[in-house]
C-alpha cells in the first residue's frame, strides 16, 4: 500500500522519529508559529527534545487537538503532559497558551475553545495515530467524524482512559497549514496502513484527515512503516 497524499518520513528508530519531530516543533515555536499539540504516549519524547533545542517559546501560540476530561493537573491531562515534558522546561514560556478546559463540562470547554479557535490560522498540527486509527479524540465511525460546522465538540472515549474528551473536528484539523503524524512501533503498523494508504474511511479516523491547503507529513520508524510500500 502507498502513502495516499502525505509525505513520509522514516526514522531508524523511536528516538530518531521524535527528534524529527521536535525539529519541526522547534523551528515553528522559534518563527512564531500557531502550533497544535497532541496527547498520548508517543509525543513526550519529542516535546523533551523541542524544550532542548529551542527553550524560547514566547513567540509561539500553542493548542490543543484533544484533551482528556479531568483537571490539568490529573496524570492523564494532555495539557498536564506537555506541561511536564515541554512547558516546564523552556525558559520562555509561549506567548498565547490555549489550553482547552479539561476541568469543566465537556460542552461548554468545547464551546468555549470552538469560539477561541474561530479567529485563528493553525500553522503546525501534531497528530498521534492511536492503534485504532483514531486521530485526537475522534473515533473510528464516531459522529464527529461527518461534523462540518463546529471547529471543536464532546466526544465519547473508545480507549483507555476511558473519560470524556474534547476534540478538535474534521474542518480545524485539515485547516492546518502542517499537519504531521507521529506513530512509533509495531502495535501501530496496521493503523498507519490503513490510515495512510488505506481509501478514506470513517472506520479509520486518519484516513479522512489530511491538510486542505498544506502538507501532510507522516514521520513514523520502521517498525510502524512495515506495512506500508514505500
Ligand atoms: C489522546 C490523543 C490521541 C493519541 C493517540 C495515540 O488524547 O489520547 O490525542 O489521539 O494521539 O491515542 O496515543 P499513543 O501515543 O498513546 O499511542
Amino acid at each position: 500500500m502507498k502513502a495516499r497524499d502525505v509525505e513520509l518520513v522514516i526514522a531508524d528508530d523511536e528516538e530518531t522519529a521524535a527528534r524529527h519531530v521536535a525539529e519541526l516543533l522547534a523551528e515553528a515555536a522559534r518563527a512564531g508559529r500557531e502550533i497544535v499539540l497532541t496527547g498520548g504516549s508517543t509525543p513526550g519524547r519529542a516535546y523533551e527534545l523541542a524544550a532542548e533545542l529551542e527553550p524560547d517559546w514566547r513567540a509561539a501560540g500553542v493548542w490543543w487537538g484533544d484533551e482528556r476530561c479531568v483537571p490539568p493537573d490529573d496524570e492523564r491531562s494532555n495539557f498536564g503532559l506537555a506541561r511536564r515534558t515541554l512547558l516546564e522546561r523552556l525558559d520562555g514560556q509561549p506567548a498565547r497558551l490555549h489550553r482547552i478546559r479539561g476541568e469543566d463540562q465537556p460542552a461548554a470547554a468545547a464551546a468555549s475553545y470552538d469560539q477561541e479557535l474561530r479567529s485563528t490560522t493553525l500553522d503546525l498540527l501534531l497528530l498521534g495515530l492511536g492503534p485504532d486509527g483514531h486521530i485526537a479524540s475522534l473515533f473510528p465511525n464516531s459522529p464527529g467524524l461527518a461534523e462540518t460546522e463546529r471547529l471543536v465538540i464532546p466526544a465519547e472515549a473508545k480507549l483507555d482512559p476511558f473519560v470524556e474528551r474534547v476534540t478538535m473536528t474534521p474542518p480545524a484539523l485539515r485547516s492546518a497549514r502542517r499537519m504531521i503524524y507521529l506513530a512509533t512501533g509495531e502495535r501501530k503498523s496496521e493503523a498507519v496502513a490503513g490510515a495512510l494508504a488505506g481509501p478514506p474511511d470513517p472506520a479509520v479516523p486518519g484516513s479522512l484527515i489530511r491538510s486542505e491547503n498544506g502538507e501532510t507529513i507522516a514521520i513514523l520508524d520502521q517498525k510502524a512503516a512495515s506495512r506500508l510500500h514505500h
